[in-house]
C-alpha cells in the first residue's frame, strides 16, 4: 500500500464529536405529517390490525386524537374519512356535513394543527374506485372493462375541494391520479375565493401493493379489479417526470411521490428536476413490514423507522407523510 492512498481518511470525520457538524441530513418533527383516520361509523376508537399503533377514531375523538399528535411535536395531520354510508357516486365525499368536513371544522377551530385533507372518492364509493365508473375501452360490459370516468370525476373533485376549503382545511391533497385533477381543483378554489389555499398533489402515485393495510384501515379497497388504469405503473420512471410536469403546469404547490422507500429514485429525480417542495408518502405497507419484523424480534423498530425517514429525506424529500410521525417525533425529543 503506498502512503499516498492514506492521505485521505474519511474516518477522521466519523468521530463522535464531529458527526453532527458534518451530517448532511436531519430529521425534525416539523418535517412530518401524521395521517389520521376519522370514522363516521365508529362510536369508539378501533385499532387497525395491520397497522399496529394506528386506529380509526370516531368524530367525537377527532380533536383529542389530533391533540395527541401535536403533543409529540408534529404540527401537521392528513385527514382520511370513512363515511357513514357509500353509494356509486360517492356523494358523501362532498357533503357539507360529511365526516371530513365536520372533522376539519372541529380540528381547525379547536387546535393549532395544520390540516391537510385527502381529496379522493375511493372511501366514498360503494365499488371502492376513485371516481364514477364508465365502460372501459373495448369489449362488452363485464366488470373487467369498467373504468373510472376521468372527466366526470374532475367535477366531483372540484366539489370536494370547495367543501374541504369551506370547512377550513389548510392544504388539499388530491390522490386519485385523474388527468387534470390539479387544474380543475385550482380553478374551482380560485373561483370560490380560496386562491391562497395550496394543493399538494399526489403527483407520482404508483399502483402499489404496499397500500394493502391502508385499504383495510380506510375501507377503500376496490370491490373488483385494480387501480392500474389510473395509478402509475411501477415499471416507469420517465413517465413520472411527465406526469409531475403536468401537475406543475396546473398549479400544484407541493409534489408528492408515493410510496416512498421503493421509489426513492423518483424522489431524487423530482428533486433534481423541480424546485417545488417534494413530499414522500411512507405508506401503510412500509409501516406494516417494519412492525411485523420488529414483532418477531428481527429488527429494532425505532432504529429502522428513523433510518427509513432519514433516507427519504436524503433522497430529496422535504416533508414526509408517515404513520411513524408521532413515535419518531417523540423519540427526537422535541415534544
Ligand atoms: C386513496 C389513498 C390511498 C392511500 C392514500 N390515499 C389508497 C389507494 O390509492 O389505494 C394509501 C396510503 C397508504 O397505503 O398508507 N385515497
Amino acid at each position: 500500500m503506498d502512503d499516498y492512498s492514506l492521505t485521505h481518511r474519511p474516518r477522521r470525520l466519523r468521530q463522535d464529536r464531529i458527526r453532527g457538524l458534518v451530517s448532511e441530513t436531519s430529521l425534525e418533527p416539523s418535517d412530518l405529517i401524521a395521517p389520521v383516520f376519522v370514522d363516521a361509523t365508529a362510536d369508539e376508537r378501533i385499532p387497525i390490525e395491520s397497522m399496529p399503533g394506528q386506529e380509526r377514531v370516531p368524530l367525537a375523538e377527532a380533536v383529542a386524537r389530533v391533540e395527541e399528535v401535536l403533543e409529540t411535536g408534529v404540527e401537521a395531520v392528513m385527514l382520511f374519512g370513512i363515511p357513514e354510508s357509500k353509494d356509486a357516486e360517492g356523494t358523501r365525499a362532498w357533503a357539507e356535513d360529511g365526516v371530513i368536513q365536520e372533522a376539519t371544522r372541529r380540528i381547525t377551530t379547536e387546535t393549532d394543527a395544520y390540516v391537510l385533507t385527502d381529496v379522493c372518492l375511493c372511501e366514498y364509493t360503494d365499488h371502492g374506485h376513485c371516481g364514477p365508473l364508465e365502460d372501459g375501452l373495448g369489449e362488452g360490459h363485464s366488470h373487467a372493462t369498467l373504468t373510472v370516468d376521468n372527466d366526470a370525476t374532475l367535477e366531483r373533485l372540484e366539489r370536494i375541494a370547495v367543501s374541504h376549503a369551506r370547512a377550513g382545511a389548510d392544504m388539499l391533497a388530491p390522490s386519485g391520479m385523474m388527468d387534470g385533477m390539479v387544474g380543475a381543483m385550482r380553478s374551482a378554489l380560485d373561483r370560490e375565493g380560496f386562491e391562497h389555499l395550496p394543493i399538494m398533489s399526489y403527483a407520482a402515485k404508483y399502483e402499489s401493493a404496499f397500500y394493502g393495510p391502508f385499504r383495510d384501515a380506510a375501507d377503500g379497497a376496490p370491490a373488483f379489479g385494480n387501480r392500474r388504469h389510473y395509478q402509475m405503473d411501477p415499471a416507469n420512471a420517465r413517465e413520472a417526470l411527465r406526469e409531475v410536469r403536468l401537475d406543475v403546469e396546473q398549479g400544484a404547490d407541493v409534489l408528492m411521490v408515493k410510496p416512498a422507500l421503493p421509489y426513492l429514485d423518483i424522489v431524487a429525480a423530482l428533486r433534481r428536476e423541480f424546485d417545488h417542495p417534494i413530499a414522500a408518502y411512507n405508506v401503510s405497507g412500509e409501516y406494516a413490514m417494519l412492525h411485523a419484523a420488529a414483532e418477531k424480534g428481527w429488527l429494532d423498530l425505532e432504529a429502522v423507522a428513523h433510518e427509513s425517514l432519514l433516507s427519504i429525506k436524503r433522497a430529496g424529500a422535504d416533508l414526509i407523510l408517515t404513520y411513524f410521525a408521532e413515535q419518531i417525533a417523540a423519540d427526537l425529543g422535541h415534544g
